[in-house]
């Protein structure tokens, strides 16, 4: 729902939970769509690449059968919703993964959560398909989609401090702030609400 004149960056095909359903991007051939079985291997692909997987030990250090469980979860939604990615298409061809990782109450009171949620959003792209304004468009997609499309109140995004492509992305692309943590790698790169 948007109940804004905010110029969304996406088309909806479909409803949440409908095979069908995808954020079609208005700007460029990118499309966001739910991962259905037959893409398991394509989503284990992504996530066993070291050069997609550097900055996320909770990715790079899991067992393939640990990351075959993540990418089977990811084909089907929770109720209510905890956690939605997509696999990020160009055109026919599977490009990478975005979406909001994690979806919840944001005083951490689930009793609550539907007055105030929140989620924290990531994007990867394979190699090849870096450099090309793809990682913005998805992440905004997933940005407009998590406060206009679900309501949420705010979105976060976490990085590791040596991520510099990811640093980038946000400093430059999106014009927002990183906020680091003392005392470990993390960072919290941006937190966006309603415009
Ligand atoms: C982080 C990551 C997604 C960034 O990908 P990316 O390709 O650098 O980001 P974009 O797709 O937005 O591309 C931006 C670059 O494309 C260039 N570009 C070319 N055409 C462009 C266009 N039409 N529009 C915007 N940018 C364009 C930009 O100039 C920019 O280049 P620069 O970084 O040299 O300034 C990628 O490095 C990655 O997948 N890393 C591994 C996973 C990861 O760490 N994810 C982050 C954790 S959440």
């Amino acid at each position: 729902m948007n109940t804004t004149s905010y110029p969304l960056s996406y088309q909806t095909v479909g409803h949440l939970g409908d095979s069908e359903f995808k954020l079609q991007s208005i700007s460029t051939d990118l499309s966001l769509r739910l991962p259905r079985n037959e893409d398991i291997p394509v989503i284990l692909n992504i996530l066993q690449n070291k050069a997609n997987s550097e900055f996320d030990k909770s990715i790079s250090e899991a067992t393939s059968e640990e990351l075959e469980g993540i990418a089977r979860r990811w084909t089907s939604l929770p109720q209510p919703l905890t956690y939605l990615n997509f696999l990020i298409w160009h055109r026919d061809t599977p490009i990478g993964i975005a979406g909001l990782g994690w979806i919840g109450a944001t005083d951490g009171d689930e009793a609550e959560s539907n007055l105030s949620r929140a989620g924290a959003a990531g994007v990867i792209l394979e190699p090849v398909a870096r450099g090309k304004g793809y990682a913005y468009e998805a992440l905004r997609m997933v940005f407009d989609y998590g406060l206009y499309g679900l309501g949420l109140v705010e979105i976060r995004v976490g990085s590791h401090s040596g991520n510099v492509p990811m640093k980038r992305l946000m400093e430059q692309s999106f014009g927002l702030e990183a906020e680091w943590n003392s005392g470990d790698d993390s960072g919290q790169l941006a937190e966006l609400e309603k415009a």
